[in-house]
């Protein structure tokens, strides 16, 4: 496999090409952005830290029988990918409130959502992601209604076995947002998964362990990716 020219750059990872018309090369940047790319920091280590807690968690849930687009390690920083036809919008489960439902529904941080709730965000950095319903993603053509199902389907399905793994690791999985494309007729779970966009918080004192430790300037940042990493079973030296 041959890196080839650069397709894309998004806040926090750039997209390259290869000499396979169906993989491409993420590369994980130590860029972080916050509140729709208004706030962006380098945080050293970031690169590395988000690229092997991708690889670790895409790969548990290809084990679960989750599709996902992710190949394999290329190095620290880069990952090879298979290419998907990407749906512009995100799929956020939440188990307890926080974050943009707490200020939307004026409900404390920290109460309990039983069913969790599902949320779709258009990926529109202009517009601030508006929430938007599954009426919307057919209606305007953003995914076929059968496919937008299964990324609900699978998106729920994430979560039994998130919320299990984190548990283990004496945390609770608060709420994530995961974006879906599709591969060969396919829907596949796409992007990435690391503290960047899910919310953890320690079982016992609650303490944030996720992004919002930058959104919030709390700091140690990525001391507490490494943590959450350390506490599911990583070796970031590795
Ligand atoms: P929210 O509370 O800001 O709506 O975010 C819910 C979850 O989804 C939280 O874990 C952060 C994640 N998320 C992203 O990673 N990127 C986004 O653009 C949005 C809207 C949410
Ligand atoms: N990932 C989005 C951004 O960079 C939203 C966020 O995490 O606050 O702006």
């Amino acid at each position: 496999m041959e890196k080839r020219e650069e397709l894309y750059a998004g806040k926090a990872k750039s997209v390259f090409r290869t000499d396979d018309p169906d993989k491409m090369v993420l590369v994980f940047r130590n860029d972080t952005s916050a509140f729709d790319g208004k706030r962006i920091e380098q945080l050293d280590r970031k690169g590395m830290v988000n690229n092997k807690f991708n690889a670790f968690i895409m790969t548990k849930l290809q084990e679960a029988g989750i599709p996902t687009h992710f190949e394999k390690l290329l190095s620290d920083t880069e990952s090879l990918v298979k290419c998907l036809d990407m749906m512009p919008v995100e799929c956020v489960v939440r188990n307890f409130a926080a974050g943009s439902l707490c200020r939307r529904l004026g409900v404390e941080e920290g109460i309990t959502l039983t069913p969790p709730t599902f949320e779709l965000f258009l990926k529109n950095d202009e517009l601030g992601d508006p929430m938007i319903n599954e009426s919307h993603v057919e209606s305007f053509g953003w995914a076929k209604a059968a496919d937008l199902a299964k990324a609900k389907e699978l998106t729920y399905k994430v979560n039994d076995v998130l919320k299990a793994l984190f548990a283990e690791g004496g945390m609770i999985l608060v709420d994530y947002k995961l974006e879906f494309g599709i591969f060969n007729g396919e829907v596949v779970l796409g992007d990435e998964f690391s503290p960047d966009g899910c919310r953890l918080w320690d079982a016992e004192t609650k303490e944030k362990l996720d992004k919002d430790r930058f959104r919030q300037g709390l700091g140690g940042v990525i001391e507490a990716y490494e943590e959450v990493g350390r506490r599911i079973g990583m070796d970031f030296d590795a």
